[in-house]
Order: C-alpha cells, then structure tokens, then sequence
C-alpha cells in the first residue's frame, strides 16, 4: 500500500465535532500506532534534511507533537506557538480564524533571531487561518520561512492555497 494510503488509513473521522456539520479528522489513532507515526516524521522532515533549518515553529496543540520530533530528526531548535495567555515571557500576539471558531496565538518575542530559517509545522491545514496567523508572528520577529508542514491537507477549505499567495512552500503528506 503506498505510505499516504497507510497514512490516511491511520487517522481516524469524527462526525460532528467539535460542531455540527464539521468531520474532525483524528490523528491521535495514527500517534499511537508506532510505525505510522514514525513513518509520518520521516516523510516530513526527508525534504529538509541539509537545509540547515535553525528552527521548527509547532502550533498549539497537536504541532508539538510533530514539531518536537521534526526538530530532534533535523537537529534545531523547537518554538511553541500557544494560544493566548500560555506563555510566561514577552510575546507578539494575533487573532485568526479557523474552520470552526476564532482565538489568539502568541510567541515569545525571542523564541527567533531576525533572519533565522524556521519551518512550521502543524497536524492539519483546513481553512489556513491558524497557520497564516502562525506565518504573521514568524515575520513579526524576522523569521526566514523556508516552509510549511501538515499530515492533513483538507484541499476544499484552501488553506494551501492562502499560505502559497503569502509566499510560503506547502507540504503536506494526506489528502
Ligand atoms: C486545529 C489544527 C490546526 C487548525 C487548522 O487546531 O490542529 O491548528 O485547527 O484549522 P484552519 O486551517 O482552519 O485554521 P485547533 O484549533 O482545533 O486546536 P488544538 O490543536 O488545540 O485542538
Ligand atoms: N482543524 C480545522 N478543521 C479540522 C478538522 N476537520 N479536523 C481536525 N482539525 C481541524
């Protein structure tokens, strides 16, 4: 079976959550089984080997996952992007939109150097509202974007499209 259909097997449909009319696409099933996720960290950090990425940028809650094993495989640094009032320090904040509601995010305003190359990363790309918030914070603070990662492409909700007309490469492993 190729690697995306195994994949996508692995990652579990919720009907109707967190609201009605909203299929929630789950990756905790393709977490706890050891061969997909690690098949899924490999397929996503193998494009960024030898690019001497300085940072990984992970978004509130299910990046970190993703993002803390990316920056171990590529030997950088990990950037917690949180949700508002999660962080201790000085932070640059942003509201965004997202498939199914509306919030803030913040980073610390020394989590990255001015010209540092960082890539993001996040478990799904639906609307591209939360990662082009994400995007907006990265260049805030002077961050080279060199790219953009998801597991979950939802292609209809033309979140590749909206990071793309930023200037920023997507990838993205399922469909
Ligand atoms: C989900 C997902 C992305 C975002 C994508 O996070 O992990 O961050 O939605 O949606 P968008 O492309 O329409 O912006 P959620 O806000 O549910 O947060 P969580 O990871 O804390 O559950
Ligand atoms: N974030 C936005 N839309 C989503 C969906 N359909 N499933 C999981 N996370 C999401």
């Amino acid at each position: 079976m190729p690697v995306n259909e195994k994949l996508a097997a692995s990652i579990r449909a919720i009907y109707d959550y967190p609201k009605p009319g909203i299929v929630f696409r789950d990756i905790t099933t393709l977490l706890g089984d050891a061969a997909a996720f690690r098949t899924a960290v490999d397929e996503l950090v193998h494009p960024y080997q030898g690019l001497g990425v300085d940072k990984i940028a992970g978004i509130e809650a299910r990046g970190f996952i993703l993002g803390g094993a990316l920056a171990h495989q590529l030997s950088a640094g990990f950037v917690p992007i949180r949700k508002k009032g999660k962080l201790p320090h000085e932070t640059v904040r942003v509201a965004y939109s997202l498939e199914y509601g509306v919030d803030e995010m913040e980073v610390h305003v020394d989590a990255v150097k001015p010209g540092e190359k960082v890539i993001l990363t996040d478990d799904l790309i639906a609307t591209g509202g939360t990662a082009e918030g994400a995007v907006k914070l990265l260049r805030q603070l002077g961050a080279e974007i060199v790219s953009a990662c998801f597991v979950i492409d939802l292609p209809d909700l033309g979140g590749r499209k909206k990071l793309e007309a930023l200037g920023v490469e997507v990838r993205t492993l399922v469909e």
